[in-house]
């Protein structure tokens, strides 16, 4: 059963823009709700879906291909409507085939996964992967339309895409809300979310969005526990078993908190406090010296750093951070604590 908003909005749009075609595209795993969820759209748009692989395969310039090829034999002209429904990968990818399927069709994003709810779905940053280099193809290019995140969705997602979710749910604790971060101290499990926890991640994002759309300063503290986070990620695909991107994050969150305290910037009993609350949520692998290395050689390579050294944000206390420190790789011994 679909959320009345999102179909309320939807069809106020396709009037006033008079739109004739809506195109859905979702994977494997979300198609079989599309049709009872928008079922009442097609009493005023036709409307057409595209089913993709679920996972991160189908996040490729491939199938981005094969989506701009099905739109030019359907002959979908530059008025049809993307809506992309489905977890982060199928918002990036809807939104980059949106930016450039005829140099740009409208779009939205109808997020079902927790973590696509509090940040893919938005934002306007779309893109593919290039084999191991995630987004390494994309643009900034911003639906015409905000849904709101329909909770009712997350009833049904795994376990697993919960926590991953709830690890990025996390951060904006971490950097946006002392309040948020002791309500989520309460929570015995991370599936007892309230809506007004998604809504205050939804908002802080849209705010940072807003001043920092093309993501040239500020909108880089939306990276804190990234930085660690995307080279755990890109650690664990390269053993050939991939890790969930907020599982990664959550790992990331604790070791910048680390450094944040290590390097003087957090104040110790604030450290104490998120390295007592993450590991109840995540597993927290150590750092030992190897495995510090390899990660270190993907944080260098990391597109955001220049002359060498690794570009972090740290928390200057619980819910709020500081973007863009440029930090020598030495430092991150620290994490052999
Ligand atoms: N996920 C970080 C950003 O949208 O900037």
């Amino acid at each position: 059963m679909a959320n009345r908003d999102i179909i309320r909005q939807l069809l106020e749009h396709f009037r006033r823009k008079d739109t004739r075609n809506a195109v859905v595209l979702t994977d494997e795993n979300v198609e079989r709700y599309y049709s009872g969820y928008f079922a009442e759209l097609s009493g005023c748009v036709s409307m057409d879906k595209i089913v993709v692989p679920a996972g991160e395969c189908s996040k490729s310039i491939e199938t981005a291909i094969r989506i701009w090829q099905y739109l030019a034999e359907k002959q979908y002209d530059k008025n049809t409507f993307l809506l992309n429904f489905g977890g982060g990968m199928v918002c990036d990818l809807g939104g980059f085939v949106a930016s450039t399927y005829k140099r740009g069709i409208p779009f939205a994003n109808c997020p079902t996964t927790l973590l696509a709810m509090i940040d893919a779905g938005i934002g306007g940053k779309t893109g593919v992967d290039l084999q191991d280099l995630k987004n390494a193809v994309g643009t900034f290019y911003f639906p015409d339309i905000q849904l709101p995140a329909d909770i009712i969705l997350l009833q049904t997602l795994p376990d697993k895409e919960f926590r991953s979710g709830f690890g990025e749910l996390v951060k904006y604790a971490l950097i946006g809300s002392h309040e948020l971060f002791q309500d989520l101290c309460k929570l015995e499990s991370f599936k007892e979310l309230k809506p007004e926890f998604l809504d205050f991640c939804i908002d802080f994002k849209q705010k940072i969005v807003k001043e920092d759309p093309l993501d040239h300063n500020l909108r880089h503290i939306l990276n804190f526990g990234h930085t660690i986070g995307h080279a755990i990620e890109s650690y664990y695909a390269e053993l050939g078993d991939p890790i969930a991107h907020g599982l990664a994050v959550a790992q990331g969150l604790y070791y910048e908190s680390l450094l944040s305290y290590k390097l003087g910037h957090l104040p110790q009993e604030e450290w104490l406090q998120i390295a007592e609350f993450l590991p109840k949520h995540f597993d927290i692998m150590p750092l030992s010296g190897e495995l510090l290395e390899k990660l270190t050689y993907y944080m260098l390579n990391d597109k955001k750093n220049c002359n060498n050294l690794i570009n972090f944000t740290l928390l200057d206390r619980i819910g709020h951070a500081t973007p863009n420190f440029q930090i020598a790789s030495d430092s991150l011994i620290t994490f052999n604590h």
